[in-house]
């Protein structure tokens, strides 16, 4: 089974996102969402493939021209796979999995025009399946610095500000992807994300190509695996998607997962990180699942907080002296002062002004 015992406790957190953006609430509360940058060809779509398992658009060049957001429903019964793609007024019902990538390619070409153009409207594609997780992703347009043919010479700003749009929220999680074979600290995408992120809180790093180093480097790259020289908050995963043979001799995702988890059980550098959790798509889903449900617990803690602080200053305000206190918790995890004891327990996640 996918993320085993995990599933129980995700669920109703998840159900809860889909629910408030159904009764379009997410305007008003931020809701977590997981935007996926990085430099064109770094792996962005074999990662989102493997995590969805929905073959989408990819190849060289620029394929992600709009802001894709993939939300994935994990049913059980009846469905075996279905999918709404919507945009602008538009909402496409469909059954076949193969038929994703003509539909999101017609959809780009109506919003971007056809061709190497990018544009900023979104694209949602909605897919309920018992084989997926329960995730909500953003694909964007990866970072490209020389403009081709047809291209307009600001790409790479235009492209930048598009990332900048979706990565400066404070709600979004950031999954940076980055391959092993090239130099890490310089890349863009992480600098990009750095720069909205200082703290590097709310940023995740994905690590890609493992199979792909040149051999003498495992070293410098566990070192950074190991939160040692980019320091991230929620640190860094490593994972091997297939690379483009295994796509041409068609290796099926199922396949290349077990390829991923022999990859790592046999490397003489990188066996470790299957221990320590940084290892392997399987790993990635589930590191990214609890962080949406921490972000969503986070918010609805803040809410009670400042429901709370509101009915106590409308109540001293009127004259009357108050005892707050929350049931259920011990007194030395902060007595009957509610906000020191949620200052005492997740300061790195409440900022609150008293
Ligand atoms: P994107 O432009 O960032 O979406 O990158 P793609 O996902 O299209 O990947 C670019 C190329 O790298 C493709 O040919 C992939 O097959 C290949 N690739 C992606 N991940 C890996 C990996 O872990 N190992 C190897 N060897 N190739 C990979
Ligand atoms: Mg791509
Ligand atoms: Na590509």
């Amino acid at each position: 089974e996918f993320h085993g015992h995990l599933e129980k406790s995700i669920r109703p957190y998840i159900d809860l996102i889909d629910t408030l953006r159904s009764f379009g609430i997410h305007k008003d509360l931020a809701l977590p969402t997981i935007a996926v940058i990085g430099d064109q060809s770094s792996g962005k779509s074999s990662v989102l493939e493997a995590l969805s398992g929905i073959a989408l658009p990819r190849g060289s060049g620029i394929v992600t021209r709009c802001p894709l957001e993939l939300r994935l429903k994990k049913v059980t019964g009846g469905v075996s796979w279905k999918a709404f793609l919507s945009y602008r007024t538009k909402r496409i019902e469909f059954v076949d999995s193969s038929l994703v990538e003509g539909h999101v390619e017609k959809a780009q070409n109506e919003l971007a025009g056809r061709g190497v153009g990018i544009c900023d409207e979104l694209i949602t594609l909605e897919v309920m399946s018992p084989n997926v997780c329960d995730l909500t992703l953003i694909d964007l347009p990866g970072i490209a610095r020389v403009p081709v043919k047809g291209q307009p010479e600001d790409i790479e700003k235009q492209i930048k500000s598009l990332i900048m749009k979706f990565i400066g929220k404070q709600e979004t999680i950031n999954m940076v992807v980055v391959p092993c074979n090239t130099d890490i600290a310089t890349t863009e995408a992480l600098k990009m994300a750095q720069e909205v992120d200082p703290e590097g809180k709310r940023t995740l790093a994905i690590l890609t190509k493992p199979d792909l180093i040149d051999r003498g480097t495992e070293k410098n790259i566990l070192h950074i695996v190991h939160n040692k020289v980019i320091p991230l908050r929620k640190g860094y995963i490593m994972v091997k998607c297939r690379g483009q043979q295994q796509i041409d001799e068609k290796i099926s995702l199922e396949e290349a997962a077990q390829m991923e988890r022999d990859f790592f059980q046999n490397h003489p550098f990188f066996r470790c990180l299957l221990q320590e959790n940084k290892a392997t798509i399987k790993g990635l889903a589930i590191k990214l699942t609890q962080n949406l449900v921490d972000h969503i617990k986070i918010q609805h803690l803040e809410k009670q907080i400042r429901d709370l602080t509101e009915q106590v200053d409308d109540l001293e305000n009127r004259g009357r002296r108050c005892n707050v206190r929350i049931v259920g918790l011990p007194e030395d995890t902060g007595g009957s002062n509610p906000l020191k004891f949620f200052e005492k327990w997740i300061p790195d996640y409440l900022h609150l002004d008293t």
